[in-house]
C-alpha cells in the first residue's frame, strides 16, 4: 500500500483561502492520505522531531503543501526542514530513513506566471526557484516528482465572481494533479 503523508506548512490556516481549499479538495479525492497541519499541532514552532520523523518513516510518498512566501517555503515548513531531517535521520552516512521516498513540493504563489519570467516583475522563471527544494529532495534520497504549483492564487475581491471561478478552478485544478502525482 502507499502510505500518503501530507506535510501542510502554512503558518495560519485560518487566514489560507488556498491552500486550506487545496488540501479540502485534495482529501475528498484522496481520503487516505494523512494531513499533518503544523500550525495547528506546533503553534509555537516547537516541533516534536521524533514524533514527525516516526510519521515520516512510515511513509511511502510525502508531500510538503505551502503558499509560496518569499520566494520559498514559509518559516514554520522551514523550521518543519531544519529540526525534521536532521543528520544521521535523513543525510550523513547513517541517514537513509528517507531513502526511496517519493516526493511532492506542492506550493501556491500569489503572483501570476506571467510574472515570473525576466520580462515579468518578478523576473526569474519559477524554476529558477525550485532548485532549493531539489537539492534539499536529493540529500535526503528523495525520490523527486515534478512539482505542483498554482499562479495567481490571492482572491484579493470574493465578490468579483469571474475572479473566484478562475480561483477555485484551479483550486480544483491543483488538488487534481496533486491527487495524480501521489498515486
Ligand atoms: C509573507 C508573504 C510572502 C509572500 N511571498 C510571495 C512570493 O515570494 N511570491 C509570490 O508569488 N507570492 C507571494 N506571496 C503571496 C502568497 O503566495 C499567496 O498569498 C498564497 O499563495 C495564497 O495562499 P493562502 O490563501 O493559502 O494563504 C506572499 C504572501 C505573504 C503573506
Amino acid at each position: 500500500m502507499n502510505k500518503i503523508l501530507v506535510i501542510a506548512g502554512h503558518p495560519d490556516y485560518k487566514s489560507s483561502v488556498a491552500n486550506k481549499a487545496i488540501l479540502n479538495e485534495f482529501h475528498q479525492l484522496v481520503p487516505s492520505a494523512d494531513i499533518v497541519y503544523l500550525d495547528a499541532e506546533y503553534p509555537d514552532f516547537n516541533i516534536d522531531v521524533a514524533r514527525e520523523q516516526k510519521r515520516l518513516v512510515e511513509a511511502d510518498t510525502v508531500v510538503f503543501e505551502f503558499p509560496f512566501w518569499w520566494y520559498s517555503a514559509p518559516s514554520l515548513m522551514r523550521r518543519y526542514f531544519e529540526l525534521v531531517l536532521s543528520h544521521g535521520f535523513a543525510y550523513g552516512s547513517t541517514g537513509t530513513a528517507l531513502h526511496g521516498k517519493k516526493v511532492v513540493f506542492s506550493f501556491t504563489a500569489g503572483a501570476p506566471e506571467t510574472a515570473y519570467s525576466p520580462e515579468g516583475y518578478q523576473h526569474f522563471m519559477m524554476q529558477q526557484f525550485i532548485p532549493q527544494f531539489r537539492a534539499l529532495s536529493n540529500l535526503c534520497g528523495l525520490e523527486w516528482q515534478e512539482p505542483v504549483i498554482s499562479f495567481g492564487m490571492m482572491l484579493l475581491d470574493p465578490d468579483d465572481k469571474e475572479a473566484a471561478e478562475r480561483f477555485y478552478a484551479e483550486v480544483k485544478s491543483h488538488a487534481d494533479r496533486l491527487a495524480k502525482a501521489v498515486i
